[in-house]
């Protein structure tokens, strides 16, 4: 070991040679990807992190030419001795062993690889070191492998070494370099907040860390640090951001994991348009600083468009429209109120409710809305089923009232056809634009399961027509603000929670509704959505504390509760709290969508599985009963199963 590594530095790495190297000596470590023994020659293909060169082992050939030599080496370029001792070594090495190569580059002349960087050159070995043997790897270690996805995750240090992760674990590395650089520039500090909090209610669920100073308390993880970014304000900072951990004990999906990262930014003395155009900056910045796309072409005012909840929610289903195509949503309420439900016994019902009082159009319990799929989608009648029985899965989702539209604006496959009214549906078919050979898909009940089963299904319809691609942006950048939702969610019991969270302004001509008509006050937050995926997400703060109390009276806290849960910020928004707002962007989901991976785990050096688990080092895991006397606590689960 002694002479490579203490003596013969290594010069280059494996993706840096070209054509212009040819006649250097150079020394290159790595791993062999490859082998070849063609009986008195062999090759190396030589894998680092930057790339492949290919090595020669060839005892027959001598150097010709001015060598330009390695600094500090006045020995041979050519040893004898070591030539062919490296040739001897070289036919005993394996795939992923680790060595280091001394050598002359070459132009490989008609023998140039197009496809490889360094595919002009290949390094004559002079001598060779075998660093350490390795094990054959448990998956194949080339760019595009089939191998599934749990042995993939158990061998996690294998798949990493693989081209396309280090590639995006790269672009990870320049997207938190170009963060930096951008935010502090723009005149944020960058603090830390603690990882081990006081739990607060609200939000998503919390991971608990058990006390052992303080038996039978216990610590949560941060799922964010929105209580503490806020103090920050409070305590003068002006700006602050910070590239942090989250941690939330969700369910997961392919964006979602229990650790997360996100690039979290609080500002004081600031409006919305202020967060705006600082975020619009920093997406602008990421983009170049990754190559990613010219943002600048596709918003040349620099600015990206925005849309209210209520519009999203209409037009979309949803408030993360994926903007890269249309199909939109229709609303049928108020048509349906004009037909007297046309015919139709279930919509009859709903329109009643608004005849009778029972319903408010403002903030309607039940709604009606239809996606039309196009005849063009060419989807049978069977497919359709599929996608219907695909919504099962929505909690409390009815089914779909389905109708085919026939030349002549007929229905058929309806249990419509024989009911509707022949006005009710020629205005219908007229109101949702549809053509002969579309599906009418037509969803009743409550605006929240019909919305979500119509964005559902307009995003399926919209991947089957290949409008979008099944993954990935497909070259179309997307954003959008989706501004402006309600502050508060009715509960089911009568009651109101937070939409988001109780410390969110509601918007100015609004606060006088807090206390008379909760269900229609909006508030300032705001989310960033990139081509369907909610990128971040914040709003301007509550500081004011009269209209927080008015809030908390809401949400059925009472001023001692307040206290309890929230003490110490309350206390701190009555200390001299500058108006401030913030927003959280999901790093994770910003390298998924650069990189057009299709779940979180792919950009995520050691992620967990839906399940929660790290395949690789087994966490979560069993502890030794005494282990947990130490922090005061016993388990009900027997024998918690292996993972
Ligand atoms: P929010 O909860 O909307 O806001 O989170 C901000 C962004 O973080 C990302 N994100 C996640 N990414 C991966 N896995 C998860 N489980 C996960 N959960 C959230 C999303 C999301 O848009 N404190 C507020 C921000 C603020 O108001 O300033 C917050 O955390 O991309």
């Amino acid at each position: 070991m002694a002479r490579f590594i203490d003596e013969l530095r290594r010069t280059h790495y494996c993706g840096d040679l070209r054509a212009a190297d040819a006649g250097r000596e150079v020394v290159l470590y790595g791993w062999v990807a490859r082998r070849r023994d063609l009986g008195g020659l062999i090759f190396f293909d030589l894998r680092d992190r930057d790339g492949i060169t290919q090595v020669v082992f060839d005892p027959g050939f001598s150097p010709e030419g001015d060598i330009q030599r390695l600094v500090g080496q006045d020995d041979e370029v050519w040893p004898e001795d070591r030539v062919k001792a490296a040739y001897s070594l070289a036919e005993q090495v394996r795939r992923e062993w680790v060595v280091g190569v001394r050598g002359v580059v070459r132009h490989r002349g008609s023998n140039v690889k197009k496809d490889l960087a360094t595919g002009e050159i290949e390094v004559m070995v002079s001598e060779l070191e075998v660093f350490n043997q390795a094990e054959t790897p448990a998956i194949p270690l080339d760019d595009e492998i089939d191998s599934d996805e749990e042995t993939r995750l158990r061998f996690r240090y294998l798949d990493l070494r693989r081209a396309p992760l280090q590639k995006t674990l790269r672009l990870r590395h320049k997207l938190n370099q170009a963060t930096r650089n951008y935010l502090s520039n723009a005149g944020a500090l960058e603090l830390e907040t603690p990882i081990i909090c006081k739990y607060t209610p609200g939000g998503a669920r919390n991971f608990l860390v058990p006390s052992r100073l303080s038996p039978g308390k216990f610590y949560a993880l941060a799922e964010s640090p929105q209580l503490f970014k806020q103090l920050f304000m409070v305590s003068g900072f002006d700006k602050y951001f910070q590239i942090v951990k989250c941690f939330r004990d969700e369910d997961l999906r392919l964006d979602r994991q229990p650790e997360f990262t996100q690039i979290d930014i609080e500002m004081s003395f600031i409006n919305q348009d202020d967060v705006f155009r600082l975020l619009e900056g920093l997406m602008f910045t990421l983009f170049e600083a990754t190559g990613a796309a010219d943002l600048k072409a596709l918003y040349p005012d620099g600015t990206f468009p925005r849309m209210s909840f209520h519009e999203s929610e209409r037009r979309f289903g949803n408030d993360k429209p994926d903007l890269r195509f249309g199909l939109e949503l229709s609303e049928l309420t108020d048509l349906a109120i004009e037909h007297d439900g046309g015919g139709i016994p279930l919509m009859k019902a709903i329109v009643d409710k608004f005849a009778d009082g029972t319903y408010r159009k403002e903030v309607p319990e039940e709604i009606i809305k239809a996606f039309v799929i196009p005849a063009d989608a060419k989807l049978s009648r069977k497919q359709v089923e599929d996608l219907e029985k695909g919504l099962k899965e929505i909690k409390g989702f009815p089914g779909l009232g389905r109708a085919k539209v026939g030349d002549d604006g007929s229905w058929s496959q309806s249990p419509f056809a024989k009911v509707v009214t022949d006005d009710f549906r020629v205005a219908l078919n007229a109101h949702v634009g549809a053509k002969a050979g579309d599906v009418i898909c037509i969803s009743m009940g409550k605006p929240a399961i019909v919305n979500a089963a119509l964005s559902k299904l307009r995003l399926e319809v919209g991947k089957r027509m290949e409008l979008i691609p099944q993954f990935g942006h497909g070259g179309e950048w997307k954003f959008l603000w989706v501004v402006n939702p309600p502050l508060f969610e009715e509960d089911g019991e009568g009651g109101f929670v937070a939409a988001h969270h109780a410390f969110t302004r509601p918007i100015d001509d609004h606060i006088e509704l807090v206390e008379s008509d909760p269900a229609r006050v909006l508030c300032y937050r705001y989310d960033l959505v990139l081509n369907g995926v909610e990128l971040g997400g914040g709003s301007i703060r509550l500081h004011d504390p009269d209209v927080q109390q008015k809030v908390f009276r809401v949400l059925g806290i009472e001023d001692d509760k307040a206290k309890e849960l929230f003490g110490f910020l309350l206390d701190a928004l009555r200390s001299g709290a500058p108006p401030h707002g913030g927003i959280a962007i999901g790093m994770d989901r910003l390298a998924m969508l650069l990189s057009g991976a299709p779940t979180l785990r792919d950009v995520i050096p050691f992620p967990k599985t839906n399940q929660g688990i790290d395949l690789m080092s087994g966490a979560p895991d069993r502890v030794e009963p005494s282990q947990l006397g130490e922090v005061f606590i016993t388990t009900t689960v027997e024998d918690a199963p292996d993972a």
